[in-house]
């Protein structure tokens, strides 16, 4: 099946970014753990970052033409904010894993809200780039299971 992976604002900066928060790994590295990880288990996976929410709502809609089976998506600040992120999600009604680097409910208050764990399969948070590793195993679990 073909997977598509999210990653929203600031997510580019990975690395560098707060490390003691988000841990000292780039996202071209991430992502490239979660192809090898996709093709060992027989999928295909592509990635997009985009700091941009037209530009990620644009991504998720085009998902629903593309041939994606199943979604994973840190969504970032736009988790804490976004309706219309919210809105491409349940339009395209592809399956997702929602996924956070850091435990959001462990910090500031303002993000302990999400615009999109209701509609997520379900949500893995504060293992730091592990997090996307677990999150893709639960998706192939859950494609293995249910082959589309
Ligand atoms: C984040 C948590 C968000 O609150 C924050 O705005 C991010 C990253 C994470 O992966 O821990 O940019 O989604």
């Amino acid at each position: 099946a073909q997977l598509l992976v999210l990653h929203g604002p600031n997510l580019n900066l990975l690395g560098t970014r707060e490390p003691g928060v988000y841990g000292h790994a780039t996202l071209e590295q991430i992502d490239a753990q979660l192809q090898v990880q996709a093709t060992q288990a027989g999928h295909a996976l592509s990635s997009f970052q985009s700091n941009a929410e037209s530009a990620l709502v644009e991504r998720i809609q085009a998902a629903r033409e593309d041939g994606t089976a199943f979604i994973v998506i840190n969504p970032a600040a736009y988790t804490h904010t976004s309706v219309a992120i919210r809105d491409a999600l349940a339009a395209v009604a592809l399956p997702f894993i929602e996924v956070h680097l850091s435990n959001p409910h462990a910090r500031e208050p303002f993000r302990h809200t999400s615009f999109v764990s209701d509609l997520a399969v379900g949500v893995i948070a504060g293992f730091g780039a592990d997090s996307y590793r677990y999150a893709l195993d639960a998706a192939l679990a859950r494609l293995a299971r249910a082959p589309s």
